[in-house]
């Protein structure tokens, strides 16, 4: 039987980037010490005391279906968090509750994409975005970001890639980069989508890890609110990736079919975990920075360690929980990179080569181990890559 075209195209790009992570795995299963700064998952659990809200919630009752927009409670007190932030007026009825920011991704899509339309994202990205995007029939198309430019998006290259298209997915604070968009950036894409009339679509997952510069969400541009999408989670501000709570904020109109969408599709997100993420919400930017702390020291930690080599660069780390570096004068790719460094040292990073084109000649780092040995595995990393130029320049 043959299965939907939808589901069968949604994944393979033929980018096999991903090799080194699952060789990885298998050899830490083997129970290889393997050091693993592959993938965006916190070493600390989600806080006890959310736990504790998620327990109460759950043993006084909220264990039936919950409302499928999501809890008065939960949608008001992060339309209440996002008009602090962003000094937009938002109240529940701009936010749907939805099972983790993925699916809010997908849903968002669903919302402004009808089949055969032209979808942008920028390259490199997250590594569900093409999928995301096809997975509602729509044609995905990338934004190559020159590393030159730090991987900001250019104004000429988004000019260019909007004509015909109707939907722009942008991502800062960014994974896989660690970049921040700055003004100018924001304003550029902000032009762009006003001129071609584009839906954007921003996804601020990160908006808590921010280590330099300010998060600027583009709802709060001039002429942005009608058209934009936020996409948010507690994912990362939480450390509660397993828990699979994010949201939509949006227009109003837009969230009404999106809630229709989620009524065809998840029906909702569990009361107790909603109730555990308006607990943790309400600790406010106290318990945000507890969680955010770990990954501001070590990128404070890698920097200093890069500051004392010149062969590798960074590329500006200012958000999120990775560190991306410029390998291009091993004279290697990333994926070259990233496999002889495991073979070498069993520590094991992301070839930039796995998050598209853009990012060729980089691997990504995440700071997602005790400092200890995050010190180790970068010291480690870094004279691998000397040595490896040494041999070069001796044969
Ligand atoms: C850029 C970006 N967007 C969205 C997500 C999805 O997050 P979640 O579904 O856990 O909220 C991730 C997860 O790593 C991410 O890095």
């Amino acid at each position: 039987m043959e299965l939907a075209h939808r589901m069968t195209a949604l994944t393979g790009d033929g980018s096999d980037g991903w090799d080194v992570f699952y060789k990885a795995r298998a050899l830490k299963k083997q129970g290889h010490p393997i050091i693993e700064l592959t993938i965006g998952e916190h070493d600390i659990r989600t806080h006890m005391d959310i736990l504790a809200a998620m327990g109460r919630s759950a043993r006084g009752g909220h264990t039936g279906y919950a409302a499928v927009p999501g809890t008065e409670g939960l949608r008001t007190a992060i339309s209440q968090r996002i008009e602090q932030q962003s000094g937009v007026p938002t109240t529940q009825d701009n936010i749907l509750i939805t099972p983790g920011g993925q699916s809010a991704l997908f849903a968002a899509h669903m919302a402004v994409l009808n089949p055969g339309d032209i979808a942008l994202y920028c390259d490199p990205y997250y590594a569900t975005y093409p999928g995301t995007i096809r997975g509602t029939g729509a044609l995905d198309r990338a934004i190559q970001c020159d590393p030159a430019y730090d991987f900001q998006p250019q104004a000429t290259d988004l000019e260019t890639a909007a004509r015909g298209a109707r939907s722009l997915l942008v991502n800062s604070p960014n994974n896989p980069t660690g970049v921040v968009y700055d003004r100018a950036t924001w304003e550029a894409i902000a032009q762009t989508c006003i001129a071609n009339d584009l839906w954007l679509i921003s996804d601020e997952v990160y908006d808590t890890q921010v280590w330099q510069g300010a998060h600027i969400s583009p709802r709060s541009l001039n002429g942005m609110q009608e058209r934009t999408l936020v996409i948010g989670s507690m994912s990362k501000s939480h450390a509660m990736t397993g828990s699979r709570i994010g949201w939509i904020c949006g227009p109003v109109g837009v969230i009404e079919h999106l809630t229709n969408f989620a009524t065809h599709t998840t029906y909702g997100v569990p009361g107790f975990i909603q109730d555990a993420a308006q607990f943790a919400l309400s600790q406010g930017k106290a318990l945000e920075d507890e969680v955010a702390a770990p990954f501001r020291r070590r990128r404070r930690i890698a920097l200093d360690l890069i500051a004392q080599q010149n062969l590798l660069r960074a590329v500006p780390c200012s958000g999120a929980m990775y560190l991306m570096l410029d390998i291009r004068a091993t004279g290697l790719s990333g994926e070259a990179f990233a496999h002889a460094l495991l073979d070498a040292h069993q520590i094991a990073v992301m070839p930039g080569e796995s998050f598209g084109q853009a990012a060729a000649g980089h691997i990504r780092v995440a700071m997602t181990v005790a400092d200890d040995r995050f010190i180790k595995a970068l010291t480690d990393l870094l004279s691998f890559a000397a040595e490896f130029e040494e041999n070069k320049r001796r044969f």
